[in-house]
């Protein structure tokens, strides 16, 4: 599969026969070369719901009509405005055509842009073509990451490092200590002047404690 990073958290999956985007956070991306007109997905899966993940999920829903796959009450809102969702929660797995997606806790809040609840924010695991994808969502530090860690074998972790909103790079260290990946990759970082941060620190630090990280460009596909 190829999994292509927009910058911010949003991620483009593509495998033989389908196109997965988590957060898609583009047209008002600063730092994203790609933007809504320039995808087309068949499943959107969003971890919460601030505008910086939801992005342009209502365009590209008209437009396209993928599979929202979220969490209750996030998707309840998303079928408000006409569009295609699949309601999960946090602990529970289920089986797509693409591969299988589990919602895990994440410390954050959550709210749609028109001010309605959106359930619980979550990071999501993905498995997909024999790989296994840690998107951690927005989320502070927690000790349970260790317990993901050890019930996963987390491929590729995707980890923010941006800190105020999300854990900084120190803490996003530590919750790479708990979850062992083979991979960390930086995100949610440098997408606006509150959340800079230093993804090569970030590497420098995760490298000396034996772990291997990958900073991908924004715009930058890798082959996974
Ligand atoms: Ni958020
Ligand atoms: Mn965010």
């Amino acid at each position: 599969m190829k999994i292509r990073y927009f910058g911010h958290s949003a991620l483009q999956i593509k495998t033989d026969k389908h196109e997965i985007l988590i957060d898609p956070f583009l047209d008002d991306n600063p730092v994203s070369p790609v933007k809504s007109k320039d995808v087309k997905p068949d499943f959107v899966i969003l971890t919460h719901g601030h505008g910086d993940h939801l992005g342009d999920s209502l365009k590209i829903g008209k437009r396209d009509n993928p599979l929202f796959i979220c969490v209750n009450e996030l998707a309840e809102w998303l079928k408000s405005k006409g569009l295609n969702a699949h309601n999960m929660h946090i602990g529970g797995s289920k089986k797509f055509d693409f591969g299988t997606v589990k919602f895990t806790i994440a410390h954050h809040g959550s709210i749609t842009p028109d001010g309605q609840y959106a359930g619980e924010p979550a990071g999501v695991i993905l498995n997909i073509d024999g790989k296994t994808l840690y998107h951690c969502g927005d989320t502070g530090l927690f000790y349970d990451m260790k317990l993901i860690g050890e019930t996963n074998n987390i491929d590729y972790m995707f980890v923010p490092i941006g800190d105020n909103f999300t854990m900084g790079i120190n803490d996003a260290v530590r919750a790479v200590e708990f979850v062992k990946p083979k991979v960390a990759v930086p995100i949610h970082y440098n997408t606006f002047p509150i959340i800079e941060a230093e993804p090569e620190v970030f590497k420098n630090k995760i490298e000396s404690n034996g772990f291997s990280c990958q900073i991908i460009k924004f715009g930058e596909e890798i082959e996974v």
